[in-house]
C-alpha cells in the first residue's frame, strides 16, 4: 500500500479493538477486512492497561502478536496513545488526574476522558507511556502513523480541577506578568473583583448569579486550548523522537474550546475527523420539519478542510447510534453509509476509517453498532461497504484533488469562544453561520472557512470573490489590515451588524462604531437595539426586496464620499434609517448590513454581488441535492449527494463521465434516494 493521504489513492479502514475479542477471531477478522477492501485498522486509544497493567509493569506480548498477524496479512495499523482512558490504578492512586466539576468534585474513573490535561503527575505518566508505546512500537512495519490520545475534549470541554487553577494562574502570569496588568485587563474594579495576587484567581467557579466576570471567562477557553496544545506537543515531541521516515502523526476531532488550527500546524501531519451523520436522526432531537438532516456534516466538514486541507476521517459511521443511556438513532438506511462516505471524500478526504467493525456486545456502547452485529454473521452494512470499495476503486483518480471555492466565510476563534459567552453576541452569530451554511448549500455555491490567525496572508484570501464576516465583535488592527489589503485589491466583503463591539479582551470600545471597521465599512452605527418583541414586523427595503431584520438591529449612516446607502429599515423605531451601506474602498466594496441573516437575505446578497451556481451552465440541481467540485491537473471531480429518501432528478446540459457506473450521462438522470454521481469534466469554472 502507498502512504495515506499521498494524493494518488483514497483508501479505506476501520476501527478495530483487539482487546475486545479472543484472540482467536483476530485473524478471521482480518481476512474478512481485507476481503472488503479494508487495508488500515485504528487501534489502542482505549487500552492502556493492555500495556501498562499495572504501574511500571509492561505486557507488549499483545500487541506484538496482533501487530505480526495484521503485517502476515497485509494490514496496516494507526496506533493510538491510549491516554483518553487513565487506568484505575492510576486514578485511585493519584486522583489529581482527574477532572473536577465546577463545584470542585472530582469526575471519577467509570467512563473515559476523566482526566485533565494540567496535572503535572497525569503528563509524567502519559509521557512514560507515551515513550514505551512509542519505543516498542514504532518500528513496527504494519504501523504506518499514529493517533495522539482520542478526541480531546469530547465530552467534557471545561475543566475545574485543582492542577487547571495553578495552570491557569501560570497561563496568566505569562500573559499579564502583573497581577495589577490582570486587573486591568478584566475589569475587576468592576464589582470589587480586584485581585491582589495570582494565588487569588480561579478558574470559573459557582457564584453568587451564575455569571461570571466575561473576560475571565474569555481567557480560561483561550486557557484550556493552550492546556490540550500543550498536552498534544507532549505527546507529538515524543513521538516524532520514534515513528519511522514517512509515518504521520495525527489525531481526531473536533470538539469546543481547541485552537485545532494552531494544534495541527505544530503537531500534527494531518488533522482526521470523526463523521457522524446520523446524530441528526436521534430519536429524541429528531425534526422532521428540519430538511437539513445529515447535510449538516458538510458544515463539519468544511471545518476541518480549513483546519487540515490534507485530512482524513478517522471514524466513519456505519451503525446506530446507542450508548445504552443517550444518543439513540435508527439504523442507518440502506445507501446512508455510502452516502456519507462520499460526502466526506467530496470534502477532500482521501481515506475514510469505518467505526467500527464488530459492534461491543458490551459495555456503554453495546448499542453503539458497527460494520457488523454482535453475531458477526455477513449483513447488508458490510455488503454495502463492499460495494463501496468497488465505487472508490473506479475514482481513485480523485484522490489528492483540491474542494473549489470561491466564497469564503471568515472565523476566528476570539469570537467564536466570545460568542459562547457573551449572549448578545451567540444569539447574532448562530444564526446568521447556520443561514450562510443553509443558502451556500442550496444555492450549491461551495464556500470555505478561512480563520484568521497569524498564519493568513493575502495570498489566501485573493483566492475569494467574497467573504462574510458576519459579526466580529472583536476585531484587532493586524485582522483589520489584512481585510483592508484585500478589499483594496478588489475583493468584497460583508460585514452584519454588532462588528467591531469589543477589543482583544472582550471589553466594548469607546471609539464610534463599528470601531475598527469604520475606515473599511465607511459607516457609522449611530443607534442599536435589540429588535423588541412588538417590532417583529420591521425589514428592510433593498432594491424592492424586502429582508428581515431579525434578532438586532443598528441604526446606520455613511461616513465618508465613498460609502452610499442602498436600503433602510421599514417599520420600527429606526423606519427609513440606513440599514445597508456600501462603501467603496480601491478597487473592492465593503458592505454593512445593520441586521443579523437569514437564508433569504444571503441569497438575495449572492443575486446583488452577482455570485452565481458556478455549475448552472453544466446542471441543474433540486436545492435538496449538495454540490461539491474537487479539482486536479486541470480536471473537476463533481459530486453531486441526494440526502433524501427520495429519488431526485437532475439535468445535464451536455454529456459528462460518471465515474460510479462507468457510463456518459446526458440529459434528465434520476438520482435515487440517498444517491451519488460523481461527474468528470475538464475544468472550466
Ligand atoms: C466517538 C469516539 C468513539 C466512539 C464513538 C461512538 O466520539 O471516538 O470512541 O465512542 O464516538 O460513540
Amino acid at each position: 500500500m502507498e502512504r495515506l493521504l499521498d494524493g494518488k489513492n483514497i483508501t479505506i479502514g476501520t476501527c478495530y479493538y483487539p482487546e475486545h475479542w479472543g484472540r482467536k477471531m483476530w485473524e478471521e477478522d482480518l481476512l474478512r477486512m481485507k476481503d472488503a477492501g479494508i487495508e488500515v485498522v485504528r487501534v489502542a486509544e482505549f487500552a492502556w492497561s493492555k500495556i501498562e497493567p499495572r504501574e511500571g509493569e509492561y505486557t507488549y506480548e499483545f500487541f506484538d502478536d496482533f501487530l505480526d498477524l495484521a503485517e502476515k496479512n497485509g494490514m496496516r495499523v494507526i496506533f493510538s496513545t491510549p491516554t483518553a482512558t487513565p487506568p484505575a490504578w492510576l486514578t485511585e492512586a493519584y486522583p489529581e488526574v482527574l477532572n473536577a466539576t465546577r463545584d470542585g468534585d472530582l469526575i471519577r474513573h467509570g467512563s473515559r476522558r476523566h482526566y485533565n490535561y494540567n496535572s503535572p503527575v497525569y503528563r509524567e505518566y502519559c509521557a512514560n507511556i507515551v515513550e514505551h508505546v512509542a519505543g516498542h512500537y514504532a518500528g513496527h512495519p504494519a504501523v504506518i502513523g499514529w493517533q495522539i490520545d482520542n478526541e480531546f475534549n469530547c465530552e467534557n470541554w471545561a475543566f475545574y480541577s485543582e492542577s487547571d487553577n495553578k495552570a491557569f494562574r501560570r497561563f496568566l502570569k505569562e500573559k499579564y506578568g502583573t497581577v495589577e496588568r490582570l486587573n486591568e485587563a478584566w475589569g475587576t474594579v468592576f464589582w470589587n473583583q480586584t485581585y491582589t495576587a495570582f494565588s487569588e484567581v480561579h478558574v470559573p467557579r459557582r457564584t453568587n448569579t451564575g455569571a461570571v466576570n466575561p473576560h475571565l471567562e474569555l481567557d480560561y477557553i483561550r486557557f484550556i486550548s493552550d492546556s490540550v496544545r500543550k498536552f498534544a506537543a507532549m505527546q507529538s515531541d515524543i513521538l516524532r523522537k520514534y515513528i519511522k521516515p514517512g509515518d504521520f502523526i495525527t489525531t481526531n476531532g473536533m470538539f469546543g474550546h481547541i485552537d485545532n488550527h494552531g494544534l495541527t500546524r505544530d503537531n500534527l501531519t494531518f488533522y482526521t475527523y470523526d463523521s457522524y451523520p446520523n446524530f441528526a436522526y436521534c430519536v429524541d432531537g429528531f425534526r422532521p420539519e428540519e430538511p437539513f438532516k445529515d447535510r449538516w456534516s458538510s458544515r463539519a466538514l468544511t471545518e476541518v478542510r480549513s483546519i487540515s486541507p490534507k485530512f482524513g476521517i478517522m471514524e466513519q459511521q456505519t451503525g446506530a447510534n446507542g450508548w445504552n443511556v443517550s444518543m439513540e438513532a435508527p439504523t442507518p438506511r440502506i445507501g446512508q453509509i455510502t452516502l456519507w462516505t462520499m460526502q466526506s471524500i467530496a470534502h477532500g478526504a482521501d481515506y475514510i476509517s469505518y467505526f467500527r467493525w464488530r459492534t461491543c456486545p458490551f459495555g456503554t456502547e453495546m448499542y453503539w453498532h458497527g460494520i457488523l452485529d454482535y453475531s458477526g454473521r455477513e449483513n447488508r452494512r458490510l455488503l454495502e461497504l463492499k460495494e463501496i470499495h468497488k465505487k472508490l476503486c473506479r475514482m481513485q483518480e480523485v484522490a489528492g484533488a483540491v474542494y473549489q471555492a470561491r466564497v469564503a466565510v471568515v472565523r476566528d476563534y476570539d469570537n467564536i469562544w466570545d460568542a459562547e459567552i457573551d449572549h448578545w453576541h451567540g444569539r447574532i452569530q448562530r444564526p446568521s453561520e447556520d443561514a450562510l451554511f443553509v443558502a451556500l448549500q442550496q444555492k450549491h455555491i461551495m464556500y470555505d472557512y478561512v480563520y484568521l490567525d497569524d498564519s493568513v496572508n493575502e495570498g489566501q484570501l485573493a483566492r475569494y470573490s467574497l467573504l462574510f464576516y458576519p459579526h466580529p465583535e472583536i476585531l484587532t488592527e493586524k485582522r483589520m489590515k489584512l481585510l483592508e489589503n484585500y478589499v483594496a485589491a478588489g475583493g468584497k466583503i460583508v460585514f452584519g451588524c454588532r462588528t467591531g463591539q469589543k477589543d482583544l479582551r472582550g471589553f466594548c470600545v469607546m471609539e464610534k462604531l463599528p470601531g475598527l471597521a469604520f475606515r473599511l465599512t465607511g459607516t457609522d452605527v449611530l443607534e442599536y437595539s435589540l429588535a423588541a418583541p412588538d417590532e417583529a414586523d420591521v425589514h428592510v427595503l433593498w432594491d424592492g426586496a424586502e429582508l428581515s431584520a431579525p434578532i438586532f438591529r443598528d441604526m446606520l449612516a455613511a461616513a465618508g464620499e465613498d460609502a452610499a446607502v442602498l436600503a433602510r429599515y421599514v417599520g420600527g423605531c429606526y423606519a427609513g434609517e440606513p440599514a445597508l451601506i456600501c462603501n467603496s474602498f480601491g478597487k473592492g466594496k465593503a458592505y454593512y448590513y445593520g441586521s443579523t441573516f437569514d437564508v433569504d437575505t444571503v441569497k438575495f446578497f449572492l443575486e446583488k454581488l452577482s455570485v452565481t451556481e458556478p455549475l448552472e451552465a453544466v446542471l441543474n440541481l433540486p436545492e435538496g441535492c449538495e454540490l461539491a467540485v474537487r479539482r486536479k491537473d486541470g480536471v473537476d471531480y463533481i459530486f453531486v449527494l441526494n440526502y433524501s429518501k427520495e429519488e431526485v432528478k437532475i439535468t445535464l446540459k451536455s454529456p459528462l463521465d460518471e465515474l460510479l457506473s462507468g457510463e456518459v450521462e446526458e440529459g434528465e438522470i434520476v438520482l435515487s434516494g440517498y444517491g451519488v454521481k460523481v461527474y468528470k469534466r475538464g475544468s472550466q469554472l
